[in-house]
């Protein structure tokens, strides 16, 4: 079976964006690969957070995986930190990437602005280094992300080519090794539909956690009546009718493409039911449909963190099958790169 990756930073609520664009696609993947997914805290902490909260946030971001559908008769589901593997590997990628890629980086770039620039943390100039790690540590051949992942999946790449050329084969073989590749290169795996889920407020900005606004996102665990009224006050505008693709009415693609996913139903059919329906009538039926979608996971999410002996065994057998998927790769790793070896 080829192998699946992926993960959510526990950092402020999970939204539609992350459900639609990441996680609901994971559910799909699970019968037919070898999935791995992890609740990425180690990366919650390259920008200012709240430690006290930390913990509670790894453990109900599990629980958001569960309740929408992984299934970890299937899937492993883990938190990063408890596979030790991750931070190694990291610190061994560290010194072949060049900090000029990691300069580059836009969101590296568009978070350390907000965060006043020569205060940032160094790991959120290393924040890439640690997601290849992350990927590359299990030979994944996919990693299902948003459209927003796409940068750091690229250099994911190019770093596991840089590594392979440097170290891998007749140099590797030469230290004891087996030879041949030592990563292999994954691909990016972006829904057509759902891969850059817009912002209620600005149909141009992605919705976001960072957001300061609540208003501009749905959170997976918002209730009905906050549901409701973000709806009833999303941006919208004027002309008669709804239709996809218009790139001077980014919200209506927007809230069209979303009522497409939560419903099911395919791009044709919602264009054709939507075309001469006006923004009152959209919207109630956009709102039930939302409602209709995430009360069921609502209702598993609670039942998941109310039992905390299943998840933390679930946690706990997902660590200790990633800790054993992973060792392979580390160990040749660090023989590759020419380490005395214990
Ligand atoms: P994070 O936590 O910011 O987002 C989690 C997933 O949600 C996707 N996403 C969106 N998709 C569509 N529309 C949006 N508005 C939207 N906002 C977020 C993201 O693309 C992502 O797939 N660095 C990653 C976490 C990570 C990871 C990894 C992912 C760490 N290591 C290894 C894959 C493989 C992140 O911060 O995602």
């Amino acid at each position: 079976k080829k192998r699946v990756v992926s993960g959510v930073q526990p950092t402020g609520s999970i939204h539609l964006g992350n459900y639609l664009g990441a996680i609901k696609n994971w559910v799909l993947l699970q019968d037919n690969y070898e999935t791995l997914f992890f609740i990425a805290d180690l990366h919650a902490i390259t920008l200012p957070y709240d430690a006290p909260q930390l913990s509670e946030t790894t453990r109900n971001t599990a629980a958001i995986y569960l309740a929408c559908g992984v299934d970890t008769s299937k899937a492993s589901v883990f938190v990063q930190s408890h596979v030790h593997a991750h931070v190694e590997l990291m610190w061994l990628l560290s010194s072949d990437t060049p900090t000029g890629w990691l300069n580059r980086m836009i969101q590296f770039k568009e978070k350390s602005v907000k965060a006043g620039n020569e205060n940032v943390g160094a790991a959120l100039l290393t924040y890439p280094v640690l997601m290849a790690a992350d990927i590359l540590l299990y030979q994944s051949d996919f990693v299902p992300v948003g459209d927003d992942q796409m940068q750091h999946l690229e250099l994911t790449r190019e770093l596991a080519e840089k590594i392979n050329n440097l170290y891998g084969g007749r140099k590797w073989k030469k230290l004891g090794g087996k030879g041949g590749t030592l990563f292999k290169v994954p691909e990016a795996l972006i829904q057509p539909t759902g891969a850059r889920v817009m912002s209620l407020t600005d149909g141009l900005s992605k919705m976001s956690k960072s957001d300061p606004s609540d208003m501009s996102r749905i959170n997976i665990l918002d209730p009905k009546d906050v549901i409701s009224n973000k709806i009833k006050r999303c941006k919208t505008d004027s002309p008669p009718g709804l239709e996809f693709d218009n790139p001077e009415r980014p919200e209506c693609n927007n809230l069209l493409s979303i009522y497409q996913l939560v419903t099911g139903k395919t791009k044709e059919d919602v264009a054709l039911e939507c075309q001469s329906m006006n923004w009152g009538t959209f919207k109630t039926i956009l709102t039930d449909a939302l409602v209709n979608h995430l009360h069921p996971i609502q209702i598993r999410y609670k039942e998941i963190l109310s039992d905390a002996a299943y998840l933390n065994q679930i946690l706990s057998e997902g660590a200790a099958r990633a800790a054993e998927l992973a060792e392979p790769t580390l160990n040749n790793i660090y023989e590759a790169k020419g380490f005395l070896r214990k």
